[in-house]
């Protein structure tokens, strides 16, 4: 009859180095670097090469032209809850609901530009403070307004973000830059376009004849 065969040595854990060596690989490190722009691995207005196959020229000139579409994308998004919130009147169901469901589409052109910013290797504009010195928007008042000077506050935010658009696409499009230029375009304008039509038409209704 064949002998068992030994079995394997279990590594006995532990020394009470080891245990101090697991402790350590659990336990969070932090205050790393804080607020300081040391810690920073990119600056803010730096590109970095990516394997989109355009020039850094033509991505860091994207870049900027994304960066302000962010930050007026993000006013925009961010007035619309504030009325969402604040509205009131005989239209407040319509209105409310409609701005919520605008804000929904706003949310996502954000993330849309934002991520293209990170596909050309550039940093997004992300921080409320931030986003408000580099917004071309201008700053609403904390208070509450009629329904109407809200609509046509909005308004004029999707002219403003429209015109700019336009422009944007045209100049990273003439740099070969078709994928901003499409970005722009089909999900930046088109939802403005259409967004704005449905602000301009309660308007209408509301107005004395
Ligand atoms: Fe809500």
């Amino acid at each position: 009859m064949p002998k068992a065969s030994k079995p394997l040595p279990v590594k006995q854990k532990s020394s009470k180095g080891d245990i101090a060596q697991d402790k350590r690989s659990v336990k969070p490190l932090l205050h790393q670097q804080q607020q300081t722009h040391s810690g920073e691995t990119q600056s803010y207005g730096e590109v970095v090469p990516r394997p989109h196959g355009l020039r850094e020229k033509v991505a860091k000139k994207s870049v900027e032209l994304l960066n302000q579409a962010l930050a007026d994308t993000i006013t925009l998004r961010d007035m619309y809850k504030k009325h969402h919130w604040q509205v009131v009147g005989p239209t407040f169901n319509e209105l409310h609901l409609m701005e919520d469901k605008h804000y929904e589409a706003q949310v996502e052109l954000v993330d849309a530009i934002a991520e293209r910013i990170q596909v050309l290797g550039g940093i997004s504009l992300a921080m409320a403070a931030d986003v408000a010195e580099a917004t071309q928007i201008p700053r609403p008042p904390k208070g509450r307004e009629p329904a109407s000077v809200q609509l046509s506050r909005l308004i004029d935010a999707h002219t403003h973000v429209i015109k700019q658009c336009r422009a944007s696409a045209k100049k990273a499009g003439d740099a070969g830059d078709s994928g901003t230029d499409d970005l722009l375009v089909s999900q930046v304008l088109r939802t403005n376009e259409l967004q704005v039509w449905f602000l301009s038409e309660h308007l209408v209704a509301a107005s004395p004849v």
